[in-house]
């Protein structure tokens, strides 16, 4: 039995940008270029990297809606193309994506409460007690009920993005991908839903695959770092090791450029 939730093995993905003569497909982007990654349960793994770097290719391959031109996405070791039935399901239940912006994963045509609803419906979840559920979900992510009978473009981007969050909530699972989920927020609301993340990985036992391509708030979510460069992992350790010692010359940059934001709000603030 592994010990691994998640593991990308050896995974590379193309996009095929334009269509040759004779209906061919030329791919250009190499996305994922041999990416190896494995997830232990309960872990807080942080993705970094700049745009374009294969950090959303990588969390697609890992919620199954990106199928790898090769190599494999295992879940409790076992390979996601060759689950069937109700072990195929359990594991799209299981591992759940966040995306960066709640205003267009939502769909605006739904109440939120109807968003929810649909979804334990789905995974067979909606019973006698579902409004209780809704309403437990709504007290999870820090909303208030009232916001269950709203429309997706009645809410702020933080509270969107809190329904977004009870969504993936919603079906138990036992990892969030979130792919920068507070890179569209202002700077306060991004705060308080790092907070809430935080507080709901505790609550839930959850396993996260944070993303995003600001280390500082990389470093703040995660126990263990993976850099990103080219659709290439070039390095992975411990936070604390990543920024205090960095081995390859793109991390450095990375934190560079940290260093040099910290002072300039220093400068500014004083
Ligand atoms: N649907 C797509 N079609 C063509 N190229 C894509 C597509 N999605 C992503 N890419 C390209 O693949 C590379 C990796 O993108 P992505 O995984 O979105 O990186 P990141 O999330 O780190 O910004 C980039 O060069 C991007 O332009
Ligand atoms: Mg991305």
């Amino acid at each position: 039995m592994t010990r691994y939730l998640l593991e990308a093995l050896n995974v590379s993905v193309y996009y095929a940008l334009k269509r040759g003569l004779l209906g061919g497909a030329i791919y250009d982007v190499k996305a994922l270029d041999d990416v190896t990654l494995r997830i232990e349960e309960g872990e807080s793994l942080g993705i970094v990297g700049e745009s374009g770097s294969g950090k959303s290719t990588l969390a697609k391959c890992f919620a199954g809606l990106i199928k790898p031109a090769s190599g494999k996405i295992m879940y409790k070791g076992r390979d996601i193309y060759s689950l069937k039935g109700e072990d195929y399901r359990e594991y799209r239940r299981s591992v759940q994506i966040v995306f960066q912006n709640p205003h267009t994963s939502l769909n605006p045509m739904m109440r939120v409460r109807d968003t929810l609803k649909d979804v334990l419906k789905a995974s067979g979840k909606w019973g006698k007690d579902g409004e209780r559920k809704l309403a437990e979900l709504m007290k999870a992510v820090g909303l208030r009920e009232d916001i269950l009978n709203m429309y997706p473009m009645e809410l702020s981007g933080g509270q969107a993005q809190r329904v977004a969050i009870a969504r993936a909530l919603a079906v138990e699972p036992k990892v969030l991908i979130l792919d920068e989920p507070t890179s569209a927020l202002d700077v306060s609301v991004q705060a308080q839903i790092l907070e809430l993340l935080k507080s709901l990985k505790k609550t839930y036992g959850l396993t996260y695959v944070f993303i995003s391509h600001d280390i500082a708030v990389v470093r703040y979510m995660s126990d263990r770092i993976v850099v990103m460069h080219k659709g290439k992992i070039v390095e992975e350790g411990p936070s604390s090791d990543i920024i205090e010692n960095p081995k390859h010359e793109y991390t450095r940059s990375l934190i560079r450029d940290l260093i040099k934001l910290y002072a300039h709000i220093e400068e500014i603030s004083t």
